[in-house]
């Protein structure tokens, strides 16, 4: 058995569901799931019921997820048809604005360019008198951060270009993709992105092979796919899970909505590959830590680490999963490096496998939870 310490993972984009699906996962059992997955920031994302669209809606879910969650939470604002304004009072409390603009689950789609438009110019309006968020700044605004395929990309990067707010791309899946980021950052572009490990370490013949359990947005891809974003390593800023819990009855049902749950198998996963030699180490916590805190402006929390025996390996099964929904799209798969122990904030808050925090005991980010937010 060998412990290595290690600091606590940060997962950018998660999906926890509340309010409005408390069947899939909501803000207690989410972050359980995060700290057995060696996770201790989560930054949630706005497609709940109803949308985190406006500053009286961001208020509620941050009580919300003050009362519950057992490790930190950031929170998304996300853009809507008719919100162009409505949140931008409380923009500063969140992590970062969400634009979906391309096929996704939920209503938060924007598909006219106008919009998209005044979106990043409004972002960048308000972001002038505060700057735009960094550990240094943590009262400026977050990215903007973009569901973007295809030819909503080029479109997405012209307009961070053109208003210089920083964009960070989630879930990049395609050889087309990470190249046409890889040459925007080489023009100085203010992009960023993400890979999720369902993208990094599995492709389309496992999305037949799964039926309802393996299909997501973006869908998994070729095996040429893959293999660009490994050759493309050095261009993905960090590695996000895009936690999105369905139950069995829905993805069994007659319309499976898309979208699968990570967030507690991100770390084996990774480790698994530094034990193959494909990563190291160092830069699994490039990408799971120190990139993630940057991007996002988010501070460590002081005492706070994970230790992780890299030694132990298991078969990853549905049975031993937190999330609410009870499963994994990497079921079956023999993985090695078990989370041992998670401290945040000097408090043992996981333990071999027990979860020994109080309901509430994690942070709600950038003030979200107290702030009076005007109407
Ligand atoms: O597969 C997905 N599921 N992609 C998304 O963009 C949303 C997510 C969800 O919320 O279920
Ligand atoms: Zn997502």
């Amino acid at each position: 058995m060998a412990i290595v310490r290690m600091p606590g993972l940060v997962d950018a984009h998660v999906h926890l569901r509340e309010p409005g699906y408390p069947a899939k996962e909501d803000f207690g059992s989410g972050t359980a799931a995060a700290l057995a997955g060696g996770v201790v920031t989560v930054l949630d994302m706005p497609n709940t019921l109803p949308p985190t669209d406006t500053s009286e809606r961001l208020a509620e879910k941050a009580r919300l997820a003050q009362s519950k969650a057992v490790c930190d939470v950031g929170l998304f604002v996300g853009a809507t048809t008719t919100n162009l304004d409505a949140y931008l009072p409380a923009a500063h409390l969140a992590c970062g604005l969400k634009i979906y603009v391309s096929d996704t689950f939920g209503s938060l789609r924007i598909e006219s360019l106008d919009l998209m438009h005044r979106f990043f110019r409004s972002w960048a309006e308000t972001a002038a008198s505060r700057g735009f968020r960094s550990l240094q700044n943590p009262n400026g605004l977050g990215p903007i951060a973009v569901h973007a395929e295809e030819l909503m990309l080029p479109v997405c990067l012209a307009l961070s270009h053109l208003y210089q707010v920083p964009l960070h791309v989630v879930h990049v899946t395609r050889r087309s993709e990470i190249a046409l980021i890889a040459k925007a950052k080489e023009r100085g572009y203010p992009v960023t992105c993400e890979a999720t490990p369902h993208h990094l370490f599995l492709d389309e013949s496992d999305a037949r092979r799964l039926g309802p359990y393996g299909d997501m947005r973006p869908r998994l891809a070729t095996a040429d796919d893959v293999a660009a974003l490994w050759e493309h390593w050095e261009v993905i800023d960090l590695v996000a899970t895009d936690h999105a819990p369905h139950t069995h009855a829905e993805k069994q049902g007659p319309t499976p909505p898309p979208g699968v749950p990570g967030v507690e198998t991100m770390l084996p996963l990774l480790l698994t590959a530094v034990h193959e030699g494909r990563l190291t180490l160092e830069q699994v916590i490039e990408r799971c830590v120190t990139a993630p805190r940057r991007i996002y402006g988010l501070a460590e929390p002081p005492q706070t680490w994970i230790d992780v025996d890299v030694d132990a390996d298991y078969v990853l099964e549905d049975g031993q999963m937190r999330t609410r929904v009870g499963w994994t799209p990497f079921r079956g798969r023999l993985v090695r490096g078990r989370i041992v122990e998670v401290v945040l904030r000097g408090v043992p808050v996981w333990r071999e496998g027990t979860l020994l925090a109080q309901p509430g005991s994690g942070r709600v980010l950038f003030g979200a939870a107290e702030a009076v937010v005007a109407p």
